[in-house]
């Protein structure tokens, strides 16, 4: 007897999650692998950021918030996003919720019916799709490679709507390939967009910060689509504070009072205490938090070079976010170790059972050909891991 809904028949697992149980069991069994699979920033929160969630404790903010959040908390994502962005919100278009992740849901809570098509440009972060299965929506992937960076085109936009486009979904800078769309590739997209009044964008601007071109852009800033944009951000990625769970989203009013509607019937509302220490963290100059940033380039360039030995990777320069996206489709078909590689999640879990290195493979991020790993780790054991990959490839081939 199947006791499911139809809505968790439809989900899969996140392969991010499974490779990482899987890196824990053998370190269990004390295997020494090098952990590579979650993209989490391996700092501690910065300490103004901590006293204030002490100060929030101590002043007793431990009754219920407001359901899209404190006042005080919109109104800093609205300074931020001002600050940043250049982008002009009030306090009533924007809802803070646990963790970008519930944003993202929110939002898709709110505008998608059974059948309604959703815009995944491939690769994407792997819970959008699952997010859009299950809430009975079609995913429509619009594939890249990395001989366009990753990136689709206008064109290939336009291909991809018809009547039953409700959204565009994306992240920019992007997880897992690390690529992110210039103004003028945005301008492009944001120029098919605004054909198709009905189409909502979830631009996931999570990885902001993590831009080493310093370029960041969000569709929000073309005036034309920004009645059509929902804005996406978070705590996690720029401040470290992954566990503390706070995302908001920033979205045309009848969007945020539809998020806040159902967030209301869901989870009443974020983390007091993380709230308040994210009004700190949002005010903050974010020179203050650069040292992360220039940490996480360091380790870019540092593994880029690395990569360049080991045979049959093919790698693009990710500009952005803290991962990289290497195209290992040279070794499918062979046999290494007894094993014939067919895929990429084939070839990650090879790398893990030989050569003690956990990734992630591609096939739920909706490429086959790459795998996904993540940088926000030491240079000491981003340093060992490549040392053991190509040790390990350079022996079978
Ligand atoms: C692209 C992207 N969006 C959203 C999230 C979720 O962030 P949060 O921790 O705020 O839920 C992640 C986390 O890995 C991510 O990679």
């Amino acid at each position: 007897m199947n006791r499911f809904s139809s809505r968790v028949n439809r989900m899969g697992f996140s392969q991010t999650f499974v490779m990482s149980n899987k890196v824990r069991e053998m370190k269990a069994k004390g295997i020494d692998v090098i952990s590579l699979t979650l993209g989490e920033p391996d700092f501690d929160v910065p300490d103004m950021i901590k006293k204030a969630a002490f100060d929030a404790i101590i002043e007793n903010y431990s009754h219920y918030s407001p359901v899209p959040g404190f006042l005080e908390l919109r109104e800093a994502v609205a300074y931020k996003l001002k600050r940043d962005n250049n982008l002009s919100y009030q306090p009533t278009q924007i809802c803070v919720s646990n963790g970008a992740k519930q944003s993202i849901l929110n939002v898709l809570c709110s505008i998608i019916n059974e059948g309604d098509e959703v815009i995944l440009p491939a690769p994407y972060w792997v819970s959008y799709d699952e997010m859009v299965k299950m809430l009975g929506g079609v995913p429509v992937y619009v594939e890249t490679s990395i001989d366009t960076d990753f990136k689709i085109t206008a064109e290939q936009l336009e291909k991809a709507i018809n009547h039953k486009t409700k959204a565009l979904l994306y992240s920019s800078p992007c997880n897992p390939s690390g690529s992110y769309y210039t103004r003028a590739e945005l301008q492009s997209l944001a120029n098919v967009i605004v054909q198709h009044p009905n189409i909502t964008v979830i631009s996931d601007e999570i990885y902001e910060f993590t831009n080493y071109d310093g370029e960041h852009c969000s569709m929000a800033e073309f005036p034309e689509v920004y009645e059509q944009t929902a804005v996406i951000n978070g705590m996690s990625k720029a401040f470290a504070m992954t566990g503390w769970r706070i995302g908001y989203s920033a979205c045309p009013e009848w969007l945020a009072k539809a998020c806040e509607k159902i967030q209301g019937q869901m989870t009443s509302g974020a983390n007091t205490m993380a709230q308040r220490a994210s009004i700190t963290a949002l005010k903050t100059d974010p020179k203050e938090f650069a040292y992360m940033i220039d940490e996480f380039k360091k380790r870019r360039d540092l593994v880029f070079n690395l990569l360049k030995e080991v045979p049959g990777f093919k790698v693009n320069y990710p500009k952005s976010a803290f991962y990289f996206f290497p195209d290992v489709s040279y070794y499918f078909g062979k046999t290494m170790d007894g094993k014939t590689i067919e895929n990429a999640d084939d070839f990650a879990m090879l790398l893990l059972d030989k050569a003690h290195v956990g990734t992630v493979g591609g096939v739920s991020f909706g490429n086959a050909n790459c795998i996904r790993f993540s940088y926000a780790t030491s240079e000491k054991d981003l340093i060992e891991a490549m040392r053991r990959i190509k040790e390990y490839l350079s022996s079978v081939y």
